[in-house]
């Protein structure tokens, strides 16, 4: 047995201050996910929480001592050495071996295009779901065993410096709707709230709070169809809000919005050549790509739709028979280069 690596049992390190050394074996990836040789998880690359096998933990998190990682080992979650352990949470923002997306939150992810880097796209899960690296459907349910790749202390390194400011700014300042969890830790009150008065863009938008586990969550949903959200009745209705401004757009039609049915706008979005996925619908846009090309110095797109019952696949770029993970139904939304893929 080595000296210097070290075992943490939670409740013995906390109220004995015991440190005992034990054995390590090699680590697995993971984050979130529950060690039922001791009934801890890591938290985050530093902190181990303690669960329950399949249960989405919700203790306190405790932090491993200076110098130390947390892992998970055959043994169970323990303390290790920060130059001898890889320590586990450390797939986030990390493209999945078939390159197709990256966790980028504990509920929200990134296309890869068939690359080994995270592209300029946000995915979100569908209420209650989290994105797993290693789930072929990008987002599943705790309750169903699937755990975030991503830690939630990443998402709130940033919140807890900004909710230090804001808890006396709270009452001055209206909070930014740029962080759907920012905002709803400065609101603290449940509902649906408008994102924004762009009728193209954010008039579409909501805010959804809610308190989860003593902590305030917020995320930002897009909604259905060409409907918009109103202040008034907190839904998404199907008539422009007044608080909606359409200007710019009203005044002139030549510039038309680039979504996906417009694919030379769409390929001006893209400015790259090649091949890009234009939805997340099995039944429809799933089957269909966007070939995007440069001719006089112009960004051109062109909509194909793959033969028979094959669907597109955007990290080998090529018609294929399996379902993609990004046309699955736990998927909430996605956007490439800020274009809603619908
Ligand atoms: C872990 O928790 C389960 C119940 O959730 C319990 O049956 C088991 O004995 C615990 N294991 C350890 C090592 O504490
Ligand atoms: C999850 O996926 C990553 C990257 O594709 C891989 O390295 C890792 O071994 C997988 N983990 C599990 C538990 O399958």
């Amino acid at each position: 047995m080595s000296p210097n690596r070290i075992c943490l049992p939670l409740g013995m390190a906390l109220v004995l201050g015991l440190v005992l050394s034990c054995l390590v074996s090699p680590i697995r990836g993971t984050c979130n996910v529950c060690n039922a040789a001791n009934n801890l998880t890591c938290y985050s690359a530093t902190q181990m929480q303690a669960c329950q096998v399949g249960v989405l933990a919700t203790a306190s998190p405790a932090a491993c001592p200076d110098g130390y990682v947390c892992v998970s080992a055959s043994s169970g979650v323990l303390c290790q050495p920060k130059g001898e352990a890889t320590s586990d949470c450390q797939e986030c923002n990390k493209c999945d071996s078939s390159q197709t997306f990256a966790c980028t939150g504990t509920d929200s992810f990134a296309l890869c295009l068939g690359t080994s880097t995270v592209q300029d796209s946000t995915g979100t899960c569908a209420e209650g779901y989290v994105c797993n690296v290693n789930d072929t459907q990008i987002c599943g349910l705790p309750a169903d065993g699937v755990m975030p790749t991503c830690s939630y202390a990443d998402g709130t390194t940033t919140s807890t410096t900004s909710s230090t400011t804001s808890t006396t700014a709270t009452t001055a300042s209206t909070p930014s709707t740029s962080s759907a969890s920012s905002y709803c830790k400065a609101v603290q009150k449940q509902g649906n709230y408008a994102v924004g008065n762009d009728a193209s863009t954010t008039c579409r938008q909501y805010i959804a709070c809610s308190l989860v586990s003593g902590s305030w969550v917020g995320k930002t949903y897009t909604c259905p169809g060409s409907m918009y959200f109103s202040r008034a009745s907190g839904l998404c209705v199907t008539s422009l809000p007044s608080t909606c401004s359409t200007s710019g757009s009203s005044t002139t039609s030549t510039t038309v919005a680039p979504t996906t049915s417009n694919p030379d706008a769409y390929c001006q979005a893209m400015k790259a050549q090649g091949y890009y996925p234009v939805g997340t619908v099995a039944s429809t846009t799933c089957h269909q790509y966007i070939y995007c090309f440069l001719l006089s110095g112009v960004w051109n797109g062109q909509m194909y739709t793959c033969p028979g019952n094959l669907y597109y696949n955007s990290a080998s770029r090529t018609c294929v028979a399996a379902l993609p993970s990004t046309c699955s139904s736990t998927v909430a939304s996605l956007t490439l280069n800020g274009i809603l893929l619908d």
